[in-house]
């Protein structure tokens, strides 16, 4: 299924390559925005450590692009062996690209990609008075329970199944077909 999103955007998986993309995006989340998605303050270095370290690691990342610029991202972050089952979920959605639906195709694909690699329990670090992610997480049929003083909400994902894993690789495959013809269509005008 794909959802209408504003101006044209499209979600779909960060390619090798583009880490730039994904700390400009989130270089440019306003200060709350910014506060909320790391459940507290940090500064422009941290940032980009962050994001060097994570596209390096074995995390799938969601963006949601338009026009070529990433203006959201929602990332999936296995726990590794110890916690096995287990990731870890966050998203981000560039302030005048909020409350448009954005959050919830971006939780969408994130939740498809977890149920299809076998994870069972998503942590989502979430401040306690971030309400909108709370209704974001709420608005999903899997089961939700948020600890309100450690600030970590967490969602249980359900079990991979040939149509989820079908859904996914023509999720992907949409992805890939219109960002060539975004491209095409950009180097065209230029
Ligand atoms: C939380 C966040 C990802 C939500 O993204 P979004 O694109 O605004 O979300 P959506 O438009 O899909 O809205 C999801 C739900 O949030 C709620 N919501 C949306 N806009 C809202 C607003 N202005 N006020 C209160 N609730 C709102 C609604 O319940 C909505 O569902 P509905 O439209 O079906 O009613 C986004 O606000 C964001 O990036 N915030 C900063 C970073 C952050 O908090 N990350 C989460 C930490 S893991």
């Amino acid at each position: 299924m794909q959802e209408v999103l504003p101006e044209g955007g499209v979600v779909r998986k960060l390619w090798i390559g583009e880490t730039a993309k994904y700390r400009e995006h989130v270089l440019r989340l306003d200060p709350e925005s910014r506060r909320n998605r790391f459940a507290g303050g940090v500064s422009d270095d941290f940032v980009r450590s962050y994001v060097d370290m994570t596209t390096g690691l074995d995390a799938v990342v969601h963006g949601f692009f338009v026009g070529g610029m990433m203006r959201g991202a929602a990332e999936l972050r296995p726990l590794g062996a110890r916690f096995a089952r287990q990731a870890e979920a966050a998203i981000s959605v560039e302030k005048p690209w909020q409350s448009h639906g954005v959050g919830s195709a971006l939780l969408r694909r994130t939740l498809l990609a977890a149920r299809n690699r076998g994870f069972r329990l998503l942590h989502m670090a979430c401040l306690a008075d971030n309400r909108r992610m709370q209704q974001l997480a709420r608005k999903f049929d899997a089961e939700l329970t948020f600890d309100f003083e450690s600030v970590v909400g967490e969602v249980e994902s359900s079990r991979p199944t040939p149509l989820s894993l079908m859904r996914e690789m023509m999720s992907d495959g949409h992805g890939f077909t219109t960002a060539m013809l975004d491209l095409q269509t950009r180097m065209l005008r230029a």
